[in-house]
């Protein structure tokens, strides 16, 4: 009986999803085919990039979710060049390659691609989050939180990342665990004090920790619209976390106006907010952008992370490097007494140079997705309307022509000889690029510092194996055991 159901399910689910990729499939060809204008343009202009678009209605998403991600690209590099066509989860793309396409995509010819997400994981985060916004609304909105994690911010956020730098590792002495998982509790910290200030209840802040995890699994599954799939359980959630929000909004309002409490938080710059002709930002936008930036802010952060944990433990001579450049900034604090500060985590070379280098070997997100809004002729090749394309960044970072040795982890690489332009973006480029690039690297020196004057660790198992979930990290989230340094 258990076994007929088991197959039931699993049939069902398999004509949703075909039904879904069919429905999103067609909707796709609808909009190729009016966006097709040819006049004035030559044969050759009208020609598309090669490569294949795979099977009908799924395309080569099969390949692309079987095959390491790095591998599906390179190969197809290999075979068609620079520019090729593939079809991916439901839409017929354009991948780019080359720092030169790259840039035209996301800086000099921007205005001819609009941002693009499909539109259950909008759906998630919220319709209002700035990625998804091109235009005034994008660039107010984008401004605000550019100076939320401007440096005079951040300078004042050190003893807030410390602190949730110090718990999560207390949380984790004399076990072994995944680090990634570890790393998440931590960046969600992080996420929180800088978005909420210090005064967020503990009771809410756990609330919120429990139905964003539902909305993160939900975001990462298959949206299939019925009851009890992850998916639906994650738009329960999500609005759940809109009414929390919509609390937390409604308590602040209430507060005395001489009693705002951490006034830089990023909640209250958005409440503060107002545009040219007065207007406030609804609730709801509020609550999008919240979201949308705690989404951005702890998976990425937390995967990369991650791979310093593992790359410096696979490094034993550059982490005795690291550890002296640490233990200087340790023994000025007084052992560890006095607090670091913003001017000594300017002061790391060496463990800058490592966080460069992690950047580039984990290459956590390896490309990213824009939509053609009119037909654009590249080098010869036609990209129609509403095709999308991808500039791949991990295959520029894992390129020959641009670092030598590349599969070799060296962060001394990036003093001898700095990237050329364009050949190096972990944080993409242009108008949408990563605002908190300057958080997320204020996060690594923190918890390098305390990790490796205070801590040592030892991975579990092998860790050569890579796993996705989206974002690429040693298998089993590296397992590793922390234990307190003698001396500390
Ligand atoms: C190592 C960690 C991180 C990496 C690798 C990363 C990477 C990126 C990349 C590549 C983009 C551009 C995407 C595109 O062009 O389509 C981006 C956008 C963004 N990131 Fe990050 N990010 C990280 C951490 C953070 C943190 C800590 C924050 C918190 C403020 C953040 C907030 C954002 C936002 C709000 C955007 C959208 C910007 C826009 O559309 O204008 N990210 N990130």
């Amino acid at each position: 009986m258990a076994f007929l159901l088991a197959v039931a399910c699993i049939y069902i689910v398999s004509l949703l999803t075909l039904l879904v990729l069919l429905v999103e499939a067609s909707r796709r060809r609808t909009a190729v085919g009016a966006g097709k204008t040819g006049g004035g343009t030559t044969e050759q202009d009208q020609k598309l990039p090669p490569g294949s678009l795979g099977l009908p209605f799924i395309g080569e998403t099969l390949q692309l979710y079987t095959q390491n991600p790095k591998d599906f690209f390179a190969s197809r590099l290999k075979r068609y060049g620079e520019v090729f066509k593939t079809h991916v989860l439901g839409c017929p793309c354009v991948i780019l390659a080359s720092p030169e396409a790259a840039r035209m995509v996301l800086v000099s010819q921007a205005h001819l691609f609009k941002p693009t997400y499909p539109p259950s994981k909008e759906r998630m985060i919220g319709a209002q989050a700035l990625f998804f916004h091109q235009g005034y609304y994008h660039l107010r909105l984008r401004r605000l939180v550019q100076g939320w994690v401007g440096p005079d911010a951040l300078r004042a956020l050190v003893p807030d990342v410390e602190a949730a730098v110090a718990s999560t590792l207390r949380g984790w002495e004399g076990r072994v665990t995944s680090t990634f998982h570890t790393m998440k509790t931590l960046t969600f910290d992080v996420g929180v004090v800088t978005i909420f200030g210090r005064r967020l209840a503990d009771h809410v802040k756990e609330k919120l920790r429990k139905h964003y995890l539902i909305v993160e699994k939900g975001y990462n599954s298959f949206p299939i619209p019925v009851p009890f799939t992850s998916y639906s359980q994650a738009i329960k959630a999500r609005r759940r976390l809109g009414e929390i929000l919509s609390g937390i909004l409604a308590e602040r309002r209430a507060r005395r106006s001489d009693d705002q409490g951490d006034d830089d938080d990023l909640l209250n710059t958005l409440m503060r907010y107002r545009d040219d002709s007065g207007a406030a930002l609804s609730d709801d936008q509020v609550a999008d952008n919240v979201i949308g930036v705690l989404f951005a802010a702890q998976d990425t952060t937390a995967s990369v992370l991650t791979w310093i944990l593992k790359f410096l433990h696979d490094n034993p001579k550059l982490l005795d490097a690291v550890k002296a450049e640490q233990m200087a900034a340790y023994e000025e604090n007084d052992g560890g007494r006095l607090q670091l500060t913003w001017a000594q985590t300017r002061r790391m070379p060496i463990t800058h140079l490592v966080i460069l280098e992690s950047l580039r070997m984990a290459s956590i997100i390896s490309f990213t997705f824009r939509e053609a809004v009119e037909d654009v002729h590249y080098q010869g090749f036609l990209i129609p309307k509403g095709w999308k394309v991808m500039p791949l960044f991990r295959n520029l970072h894992y390129s020959q022509d641009y670092f030598q040795d590349p599969h070799k982890f060296d962060p001394f690489r990036f003093k001898v000889t700095p990237p050329r332009p364009g050949t190096f973006l972990p944080f993409g480029s242009g108008a949408h690029a990563c605002p908190g690039n300057d958080l997320a690297k204020l996060e690594m020196l923190v918890l390098i510092h305390r990790l490796v004057t205070t801590y040592r660790w030892q991975v579990e198992g092998s860790s050569d194996d890579v796993t996705y979930s989206p974002f690429p990290v040693p298998k089993g989230g590296l397992q590793a055991r922390l234990t307190r340094a003698a001396a500390a």
